[in-house]
């Protein structure tokens, strides 16, 4: 299994100079419910490419309910298989973040920003990935007591 090469971890560690470090300056959150925060985000800005109904995923990607977390979580880019889409807890080495964030993202030359050929996803919402991939890319965290109960 070559997923994550030390050649990919240090050529991705480094971000590419169209990346938009402004995502930052927005909220944050420590408590993460995937089919409320994040399956809504693929339903409206990637559902209509990256779909299994009705034909082919773009990339083999399908980011449909109660799936898509499965396919993106420790899942090697189709395009390049040393790059894992989602790393729990490293958005700075996933590819689904690059391809949320940057401009030129990989992981060949010529890959796209996704949304695929419109703007990109409103900094807010890259925000909440960010933070959902840090946050080791659960399925849920609840706060209780102010300790977190990862599922
Ligand atoms: C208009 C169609 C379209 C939309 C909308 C779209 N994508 Fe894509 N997606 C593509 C195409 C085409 C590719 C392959 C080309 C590339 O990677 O640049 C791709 C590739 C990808 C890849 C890389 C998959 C791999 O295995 O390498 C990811 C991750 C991805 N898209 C995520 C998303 C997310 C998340 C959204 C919504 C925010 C989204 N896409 C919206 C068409 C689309």
């Amino acid at each position: 299994m070559n997923l994550l090469s030390l050649t990919t971890l240090l050529a991705m560690a480094v971000p590419p100079e169209s990346c938009d470090p402004a995502f930052r300056a927005e909220p944050q959150t420590h408590a993460f419910d995937y089919a409320a925060q994040i399956q809504p985000i693929w339903n409206q800005y990637c559902a209509d490419c990256h779909v299994q109904h009705g034909g082919n995923p773009a990339m083999g990607l399908d980011l449909e309910p109660p799936f898509s977390r499965d396919n993106l979580v420790l899942v090697p880019s189709a395009q390049d298989p040393t790059v894992a889409l989602v790393w729990p807890g490293q958005p700075a080495i996933s590819l689904l973040w690059h391809k949320l964030n940057c401009g030129s993202p990989g992981p060949l030359p010529g890959g796209h920003q996704m949304p695929f050929g419109r703007p990109p996803l409103p900094l807010a919402l890259q925000a909440l990935v960010y933070d959902w991939i840090s946050a080791g890319a659960p399925v849920e965290v609840l706060m209780r007591d102010g300790f977190d109960e990862r599922q």
